[in-house]
């Protein structure tokens, strides 16, 4: 609930400053425009010509009222001196030639006539254009006309065609202010009202924002948060004790790296993340997220990687497995042991700092001990921003250089129930630890059958096809979810989408599913799971969080 909170309130908060921010810069666009410049009537004449007495009407007012026996008024105007009544009955208006008595029509060049009278700026009319309505002139219904006029603010004159009236002049200022307008009350539909849904939202928004908050501060003050003499989470004591701990998420709770054993005679009870990212079986053995309790005198916690170490890293071959993932195999100063699924902590040199970056072993251990790693380049998503600092490092590492690395860390590790079916489902840089548990199995006494869909985008992001095609315990299903050529005759689709309509027609019970990839395939993998009711203990996954 907690989390749900959080994470309504970190959004919420996004959306509320992006409009207090549009509020500042619309506010501050009306203050530098100012009134007269907001209103499009730069170039409007405000002196109408009078009516000449010999323009007088010949249709009397007598004909009109017997004409419109329910009009609830009628005006005497005129359009540039000719007579014209204006009859209104209930919310519709007449328009009626004073002379003839026929109803008003205004052709292009009347329509041009009254724009140019209303119009006393430096240009002269470019165009004139018989319109059904205009966005510009919201609550006019038209038909009418807009004649332009080329001057310095792009000045448009809109006519009505059923008055012959001028309805308003519009210019680029007007234009800017407009939007300004829009931004600042929220009202795209252009009336410039502040009473309506948006708004209505936006304050409820800022009253559920203001809420939330009050109650995450409660909260984060009764655990102490801000005491300074607060006790340290067993994450940031580990730390402290330069204990070889792992975090991608700073103490989140997010990344499930942070894993210890509590061997205390009572555990603490389990909080919402670990619930989510450790399952029944692990709770109950006692594990737990370092980051998620305090430090108490009475705890008893080991490191759930006791045998962690130190390495130097050199490189001994690199090669590109395809345009975004390069394949890094490095030897180490010193023995390594490690599982199949588990990863590494390199530690990259950036700038002054040293960055925690980790990589999962991409072969189950080798007799030669060599490393073997897949690191997939990570871009930048949109210029401007720099691209991955830690992968972009390994990937410029050539033969000979070194890194520093400590671990292994991880228990994405095989199973050890017998005879169950391995379900290895993956995308990405993903293939990393799924590669290495493959061979794992394929390793094992009596290996048990495995079943590994693989998404890419298109063909040329698949890697060690080749391997697995010929693997003949590996039931290899490769799945393109983007582009894909003519020659291409496998699966096409999400991977995710693809493993479900296998698994629709397998014993559930009778499984284990490894899950590791990009985060939008990781979280509609684990969805899908739950939707079929695989038991969520016979599930494992790794998170990379890219
Ligand atoms: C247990 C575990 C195992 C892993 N195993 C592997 C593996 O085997 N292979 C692998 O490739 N990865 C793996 N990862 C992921 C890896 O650790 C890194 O997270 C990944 O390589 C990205 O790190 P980076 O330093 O290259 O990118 P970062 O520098 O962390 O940047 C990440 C992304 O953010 C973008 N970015 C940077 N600055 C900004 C900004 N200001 N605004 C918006 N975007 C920005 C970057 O361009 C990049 O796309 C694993 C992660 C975990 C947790
Ligand atoms: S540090 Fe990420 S879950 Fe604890």
């Amino acid at each position: 609930m907690m989390r749900f909170m959080q994470w309504l309130h970190r959004w919420v908060s996004l959306i509320l400053i992006i409009q207090v921010l549009l509020w500042i810069v619309s506010a501050a666009a009306f203050s530098l425009m100012g009134h007269h410049a907001m209103s499009g009537h730069q170039y409007m004449r405000h002196v109408h010509p009078e009516m000449l007495s010999e323009q007088a009407p010949q249709w009397s007012l007598d004909e009109v009222r017997r004409r419109f026996p329910a009009a609830d008024s009628i005006v005497l105007s005129n359009v540039l001196g000719y007579p014209q009544y204006q009859v209104k009955e209930g919310t519709e208006w007449s328009y009626v030639d004073g002379h003839t008595g026929a109803a008003w029509q205004t052709d292009a060049q009347l329509a041009q006539a009254v724009a140019a009278a209303s119009y006393e700026g430096p240009g002269v009319i470019v165009d004139v254009e018989a319109i059904e309505r205009s966005d510009e002139v919201i609550k006019w219904q038209g038909p009418g006309y807009r004649i332009d006029f080329a001057d310095d603010l792009n000045t448009r004159v809109y006519v009505d065609a059923a008055s012959g009236q001028v309805v308003d002049h519009r210019n680029t200022q007007w234009v800017i202010a407009d939007w300004a307008f829009k931004l600042h009350f929220m009202d795209y539909s252009g009336e410039r009202s502040f009473n309506h849904l948006l708004i209505w939202s936006a304050g409820l928004f800022a009253l559920w924002f203001s809420l939330s908050g009050l109650i995450l501060l409660v909260r984060n003050v009764a655990q102490g948060d801000f005491n300074p003499r607060r006790k340290p989470t067993w994450l940031e004591q580990l730390q402290r004790d330069e204990k070889p701990i792992a975090s991608s998420c700073g103490g989140g709770g997010t990344c499930g790296l942070c894993k210890v054993t509590f061997d205390n005679a009572q555990q603490p009870a389990p909080t919402a993340a670990e619930r989510v990212m450790l399952s029944e079986a692990e709770l109950a053995s006692g594990l737990r997220l370092a980051c998620q309790h305090k430090v108490q005198a009475s705890d008893k916690v080991e490191l759930a990687n006791g045998d962690v170490a130190s390495h130097t890293l050199n490189l001994q071959r690199k090669r590109d497995l395809t345009p975004s993932i390069a394949e890094l195999t490095f030897s180490s100063s010193q023995p390594l042991t490690y599982r199949a699924g588990q990863f590494l902590q390199f530690k990259i040199p950036h700038e002054n700092a040293v960055l925690e970056r980790h990589y999962s072993f991409a072969t189950a251990p080798t007799d030669d001990g060599l490393l073997t790693f897949t690191v997939r380049h990570m871009p930048a998503p949109r210029s401007g921003v720099p691209a991955g600092i830690g992968s972009g490092f390994l990937c410029r590492l050539k033969a000979g250089d070194q890194v520093e690395a400590i671990g292994p860390f991880g228990d994405f590790v095989l199973t050890e129930a017998q005879e169950r079916q391995q379900v290895f489902i993956g995308g990405g840089a993903g293939i990393a630890p799924l590669r290495a548990l493959l061979q794992a199995e394929k390793q094992a006494e009596s290996p048990r059958p495995c079943k590994f869909f693989y998404g890419a985008r298109n063909g040329s992001e698949l890697c060690y096809v080749d391997e697995f095609a010929a693997d003949e315990q590996v039931d290899y299903v490769p799945v393109l979810s983007e582009s894909v050529s003519e020659d291409w005759n496998g699966r096409t689709g999400f991977v995710h989408a693809v493993a479900a309509e296998w698994l629709r027609s397998q014993d559930l019970s009778n499984l284990d599913v490894y899950v590791c990839g990009p985060p939008a395939m990781l979280k509609a993998t684990m969805d899908m799971l739950a939707e079929l009711g695989v038991p969520r203990n016979q599930i494992k996954f790794d998170d990379f969080g890219i």
